[in-house]
């Protein structure tokens, strides 16, 4: 199988998980995408979708699903994303697609959180896929001087500017074995949105294709 194919294959088993729920939260990328086309097979039986990025908003909104305010919608059942590294404490880094603030806003607002991806973003220890920070325009050289100093090394994502008008550092050579302290040191520092350490709020459920089989911890 392709890794296009394993990723097609996970966002199916999430299906699993969204019967009878009127509003699902979804995430952002190419195994989200997947999800997406599945969803729209069913839209007659849902209201629709919260939305985490403007890339998915536009997908949902051409497949025909309407996509709703969290404001309005209240507390989520389920939320269905992706991840770039997946701990086997259900903890993640996410944020490769830029869109981790309102992915993190919206896995804070629902009650289970399905992570899904291929096997190879199956990790002992987090750290290896650099980890996205959002951040104010002008706070980048500041906070980019205080990640120097927690042992990263962080590079702009130049060229991209987040759906919330910011900037991306992404911070190499880190290995988070305390992903949780991390997390909140990261959060502490003036000028950081959102770090793409999904630790405090975990995963409830990874489904990660692995060939044939879905393992499901
Ligand atoms: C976007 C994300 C994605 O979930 C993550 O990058 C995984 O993407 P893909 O499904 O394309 O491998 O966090 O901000």
């Amino acid at each position: 199988m392709t890794q296009d194919e394993l990723k097609q294959k996970v966002a199916q088993a999430a299906l699993e998980y969204i019967k009878d729920v009127p509003v699902i939260g979804v995430g952002t990328g190419s195994t989200v995408n997947h999800f997406i086309n599945y969803l729209a097979d069913m839209k007659g039986s849902i209201d629709g979708a919260v939305s985490s990025s403007v890339g998915t908003t536009e997908r949902l909104k051409s497949l025909g699903i309407p996509v709703l305010d969290l404001n309005e919608v209240g507390t989520l059942e389920v939320y269905v994303d992706g991840a770039d590294e997946i701990n086997p404490h259900k903890q993640l880094i996410k944020g490769g697609g830029a869109a981790l603030t309102r992915e993190k806003i919206i896995a804070a607002a629902s009650k289970t959180f399905v992570c899904i991806a291929d096997d190879s973003k199956r990790v002992d220890v987090l750290g290896k896929f650099p980890l996205p920070v959002e951040v104010i325009p002008m706070s980048r050289s500041y906070v980019a001087r205080e990640l120097v100093k927690l042992g990263g090394q962080p590079v702009w994502r130049e060229g991209c500017v987040t759906d919330n008008h910011n900037h991306i550092l992404d911070v190499h050579n880190l290995n988070i074995l305390d992903p949780i302290k991390l997390e909140q040191a990261i959060n502490q520092i003036t000028g950081v949105i959102t770090v793409g350490l999904f630790a405090m709020r975990p995963a409830d459920v990874v489904l990660v294709c692995q060939g044939e089989t879905i393992v499901k911890f």
